[in-house]
């Protein structure tokens, strides 16, 4: 409904005050996501966060001032975050101390105020305790968000996650840039997305603030707070490259970690510009048994390897600077990567060692009867369905349209949503225009068919 039509039929008698007040109404619980309803809010969007936390790494507490630049896209009588556990002492909207509600994952913030369609403003909320890590029915490796071990805190949201530290609009839909300030004590060291700006010594504590100037979907921010050691080196065009890592990492361990410049030399080669100002990797103490695509700044579990590090930068570009405007689209993002591999495997080891790879996967796949990658259900979003068949889409694709096209489709996806979010809907489209052709039959096989057809050359 739109407000013009909340107030038709009203009184003509009614004054413009009243009129106004009357097309006011509540934003959405829900940004609109079909596989996670509460994700997000809407009536509004976030343009930037800037979040500033003091953590206790004895007690693991935190003390932290969320500030949510924020734009109206309705006019709200009130609006509705993410927020889950945290104890929230003050709220503010524009200076204005602001009523709310906590209901489970969902903070329903009613400003003094009724904020007007197109209205900016601002949204500070102060809040402390102890982070705990959220339940997520999709997560293949318990729960998300902010993660103590006893080496420190890693966080790693995907898909739920980061309601469990700041409250946020926690849908990709929904994407800002960000400067998070995070002090701690010594000796730990803070990583965090985008550049480091200021380390200051607080004696006994340092403060770190990072900004990340390009705007990002809320699951993909991190904070970690280890004994970490740093190497700077540079990758394409003086990109700064930080990698954090555990104290006395072996050289044999770092390795991998050392060809990120040259892989993402490689992956502009295929995809176009690396689209952020910085990228890295967190190596964490722990053996988490996965890593995040955190934007600008990789998270990694302890011993993971050079493909998986390809897989994760890959992402960079498929995933983070063009999201997936739903979560049931998510092969946009796993597919993609996965097939970078297939890439950097054809780029190391050859055509040859290329089409080993494909015809694995293609048995793999008709063996397990691998279901489509288009809408998983949420407890296959990370599934041979998404990442293998994924990846598959994509290889079939290049055989259906050339290398020429193929590639020219990959880039031009990334120039045409850059920092937004698109849908498998607008992957079609984009495809059958550069190939200049329909391609319904070719994804109803791919990426729509119960099992992927029969293919004789990989039999
Ligand atoms: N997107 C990650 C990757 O493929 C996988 C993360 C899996 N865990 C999770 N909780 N979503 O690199
Ligand atoms: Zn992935």
């Amino acid at each position: 409904m739109s407000p013009t039509s909340r107030v038709r039929g009203g009184s003509p008698a009614l004054g413009l005050c009243a009129l106004l007040a009357l097309s006011q109404s509540p934003g959405e619980r829900g940004i609109g996501d079909p596989y996670f309803p509460d994700l997000g809010g809407g009536g509004y969007d976030t343009r930037h966060y800037d979040l500033v936390l003091e953590v206790d790494m004895q007690s693991r507490a935190i003390e932290a001032v969320a500030t949510l630049s924020c734009t109206a896209l309705d006019s709200l009588s009130s609006f509705n975050l993410d927020f889950q556990g945290l104890k929230v002492s003050s709220l503010a909207v524009d200076g204005e101390a602001a009523e709310f509600l906590r209901e489970g994952r969902e903070l329903t913030v009613t400003p003094a105020e009724p904020l007007a369609q197109d209205a900016e403003f601002l949204v500070r909320v102060a809040y402390a305790g102890i982070p705990v890590p959220v339940v997520d029915s999709s997560s293949p490796v318990g729960g998300v968000g902010w993660c103590s071990f006893e080496s420190g805190v890693y966080v790693t949201s995907q898909v739920v996650g980061a309601a469990s530290w700041f409250p946020c609009n926690d849908h990709p839909l929904d994407k800002a840039t960000y400067s998070i300030t995070v002090t701690a004590p010594k000796p730990y060291t803070v990583a965090a997305n985008g550049r480091l700006v200021e380390e200051v010594d607080l004696e006994d504590r340092r403060r770190f603030t990072f900004r990340a100037a390009r705007p990002m979907a809320t699951y993909l921010v991190t904070v970690n707070i280890a004994e970490f050691e740093v190497i700077e080196e540079q990758g394409p065009r003086g990109l700064p490259i930080r990698t954090y890592h555990p104290v006395g990492a072996s050289p044999r361990e770092l390795a991998p970690f050392r060809r990120q410049g040259e892989i993402l030399e490689f992956l502009e080669t295929r995809f176009g510009p690396y689209p952020f100002e910085s990228a890295g990797a967190v190596i964490a103490y722990e053996f988490l048994g996965f890593a995040l695509e955190t934007q600008t700044l990789v998270v990694y579990g302890r011993g993971m390897t050079e493909e998986i590090i390809v897989h994760e930068l890959a992402h960079q570009w498929f995933g983070d600077c063009v999201s997936t405007a739903s979560w049931k689209d998510i092969w946009l993002n796993e597919g993609f990567a996965t097939y970078a591999e297939h890439l950097w495997t054809e780029h190391e080891r050859g055509a040859e060692a290329a089409e080993y790879r494909a015809r694995r996967t293609y048995q793999r796949l008709r063996r397990r009867r691998v279901g489509p990658p288009a809408d998983p259900g949420v407890r296959q979003l990370f599934s041979d369905r998404t990442y293998q068949r994924g990846a598959w889409v994509l290889h079939c694709l290049r055989r259906e349209v050339g290398d020429e096209v193929f590639f020219a489709i990959l880039r031009e996806w990334v120039r045409a949503h850059r920092d937004s979010a698109a849908s498998t809907e607008d992957f079609i489209a984009l495809c059958e225009a550069r190939a200049e052709r329909e391609l319904d039959d070719f994804f109803a096989g791919v990426l729509y068919a119960a099992v992927i057809p029969p293919d004789a050359r990989y039999e």
